[in-house]
């Protein structure tokens, strides 16, 4: 599904990933964790296709197709999805409104016919029920005044509304308390099928515990590592990230 290859980025002329490589089969979920300032979000924002950064050389293919070719809503019509770490907020626009807007965009892309207001927001209804949150988050501007909480709540909505084939998500459990984060691994777990995937950053290993990873991949210095399976939370946990640093270690 997804395919990097040796993929080298930066900005303003800094280096910030130096050679990333990560293959995605449909039905897994990827975790990458690392310490503080590692590259993370920039490899994110980049799968998103953040025109601040400039991808020097390497490859990333989506089903095929190169997709450091295309735009960001290029991108996202093909089942890219990105929950941010910091959700921005978009005054004056209603939840209902943007999903609306953002569904009917990814039906016509794909051929189809957009829903009416009305049968939108009978399916609104449904996902916000399947991802249990308030009812209330459905005429309520996008994200404003949200607690940081709320926000990433939010952000899972709209992935289920969406449905996309690849759903990065970005630290969806920071700020999250305890309570908060078993729901939204609740809502994540209903939407992972056979056929999409999952790419978590995280620095948890808690959100791991509810969130069951196939593989988990540790980068630090805009390279992969060191990559394994679930059982690398637990050592990271204990372990920390300092003894990478001298590992000789294959990355993935
Ligand atoms: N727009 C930018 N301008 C300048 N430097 C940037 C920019 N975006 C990222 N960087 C730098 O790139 C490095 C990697 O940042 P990134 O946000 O990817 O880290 P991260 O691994 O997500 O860290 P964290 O765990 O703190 O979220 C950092 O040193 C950061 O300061
Ligand atoms: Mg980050």
């Amino acid at each position: 599904m997804l395919e990097i290859k040796d993929l080298h980025a930066s900005i303003d002329g800094k280096p910030l990933l130096k050679g990333i490589n990560l293959t995605i089969r449909p039905g897994e979920i990827h975790a990458i964790m690392g310490p503080n300032g590692a590259g993370k979000s920039t490899l994110a924002k980049i799968l998103s296709g953040d025109p601040a950064y400039e991808v020097t050389s390497g490859e990333v293919l989506f089903e095929g197709k190169n997709v450091l070719e295309l735009s960001p809503e290029e991108r996202a019509h093909l089942g890219i999805f990105l929950g941010f770490q910091y959700p921005v907020e978009i005054p004056g626009v209603s939840n209902l409104q943007f999903l609306h807007a953002a569904h009917s965009a990814l039906l016509k892309a794909q051929g189809k016919v957009a829903l009416n207001e009305e049968t939108f927001s009978r399916l609104l209804d449904e996902k916000i029920s399947l991802v249990e949150v308030k009812n209330e988050f459905k005429l309520r501007n996008v994200n404003e005044g949200f607690s940081g909480g709320e926000k990433k709540r939010n952000e899972i909505l709209q992935m289920a509304v969406l449905e996309p084939k690849l759903a990065i998500l970005d630290e969806t459990d920071s700020g999250l308390d305890i309570d908060a984060m078993r729901v939204v691994a609740k809502g994540v777990n209903r939407l992972q099928n056979k056929g999409n995937a999952l790419l978590l950053i995280t620095h948890y290993q808690r959100l791991l515990e509810y969130i069951h990873p196939h593989f988990i991949h540790v980068v630090m210095d805009g390279k992969i590592v060191l990559s394994g399976g679930a059982e690398l939370a637990q050592e990271l946990e204990k372990k920390g990230y300092d003894w990478l640093k001298s590992e000789e270690v294959a990355p993935c």
